[in-house]
């Protein structure tokens, strides 16, 4: 069986501004090199829709004129990306080498005490959501997190208790 791809579906999931994003992502490869834009616009569909649906993932690649199967491996591979609905605020708390020898079960065991879940939920507010990732490559700064596209190092729980205070 065949599946029928559909190069305008993303222009009815996104609005015009983010499809112009898209597009300056493009301009930055040669025509026949559409496929090195796949981070970026997986990245900006995210942005607008929360998470990376499989409808959404197939549009991205139908846009790109991309093999569908193309976006799904990197959708699947960078922790960045989510695939399930996500709450407003994603919260990604690093438990490798450097931040557990420097505490970050501590800033785990905190964060799911004062959110009142554990990893990959949300809570029933919808403002947070709170994922375990692999080294975010600030082992200098450990323990740290990365709520949204912010980084946060030297994590005490103090400090998590201010910055999530500030999110609105
Ligand atoms: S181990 Fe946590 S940032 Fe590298």
């Amino acid at each position: 069986m065949t599946t029928q791809t559909n190069p305008n579906k993303l222009k009815e999931l996104l609005p015009a501004s983010a499809i112009a994003e898209i597009e300056v992502w493009l301009a930055k490869y040669p025509p026949d090199r559409r496929r090195s834009a796949v981070m970026g616009a997986l990245t900006i569909a995210q942005d607008h829709l929360n998470h990376l649906s499989t409808e959404t993932m197939d549009a991205v690649a139908d846009y790109l004129g991309i093999p569908r199967i193309a976006a799904y491996e990197v959708a699947t591979f960078y922790s960045m990306y989510q695939l399930q609905p996500v709450g407003k605020h994603v919260i990604n708390v690093c438990t490798n080498v450097s931040c557990m020898l420097r505490g970050s079960d501590q800033i785990v065991g905190h964060l799911q005490k004062k959110l009142g879940i554990g990893f990959k939920q949300t809570t029933q507010d919808g403002k947070f959501t709170l994922r375990e990732v692999e080294c975010l490559a600030a082992c200098g700064g450990a323990p740290c997190c990365l709520i949204d596209k912010t980084y946060h190092e030297n994590l005490t729980p103090e400090k998590v208790d201010q910055i999530l205070a500030k999110l609105d």
